[in-house]
């Protein structure tokens, strides 16, 4: 039987828990799921694309079935050279909605890839990368927001030591 293949993509810079939550819900419902890292250079990222790339391989190490992989170009063209049979996205609130419905209409119409929504964990719809970033830069407690190896990195490299 042919695997069936998620691809969930992002900035992660860095993941959070938030995200984790999506990668294991999807985990569910697909054979495989391919988290695909962006470059995304237009958002001038904290870490580079190699230490988010690192960070996500550790924290989803003990889970089988979940790669871990960066993308460059069309998320489509990506998925597409995977093999994918849809790309997952999490939905935390209304206001996701209208920039997440225009991207997955685009991506459908560029290459008839299914776009699937999982909606968040009300326990997490506050959470978004950047606030943590703002939230760690200032001396914030994130610990229960992103994974201890996040929690970790954020301290050493706002302290400087990263
Ligand atoms: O975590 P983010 O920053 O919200 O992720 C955004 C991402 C990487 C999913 C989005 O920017 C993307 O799909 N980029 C790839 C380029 C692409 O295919 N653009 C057309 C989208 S319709």
């Amino acid at each position: 039987m042919t695997e069936r293949i998620a691809i969930y993509p992002g900035t992660f810079d860095p993941i959070t828990n938030g995200h984790l939550d999506i990668i294991a819900r999807s985990r569910a419902q697909f054979d495989r799921v391919v988290v695909a890292v962006s470059q995304n250079p237009g958002k001038s990222p904290l870490f580079t694309l190699e230490e988010r790339i690192a960070i996500v391989k550790e924290v989803v190490a003990a889970h089988d079935h979940i790669d871990v992989e960066s993308f460059e170009g069309l998320l489509v063209d990506f998925a597409k050279r995977r093999g994918a049979s849809a790309l997952v996205k999490g939905l935390r609130a209304v206001t996701d909605f209208d920039y997440e419905l225009q991207m997955a209409q685009m991506n459908y119409r560029l290459s008839g890839v299914e776009t699937m929504f999982l909606v968040a964990n009300p326990v997490y719809s506050f959470l978004s990368s950047s606030l943590v970033k703002e939230v760690a830069q200032f001396g914030g407690d994130v610990d229960e927001m992103v994974p201890p190896e996040v929690a970790r990195r954020l301290r050493e490299r706002f302290r400087g030591e990263g």
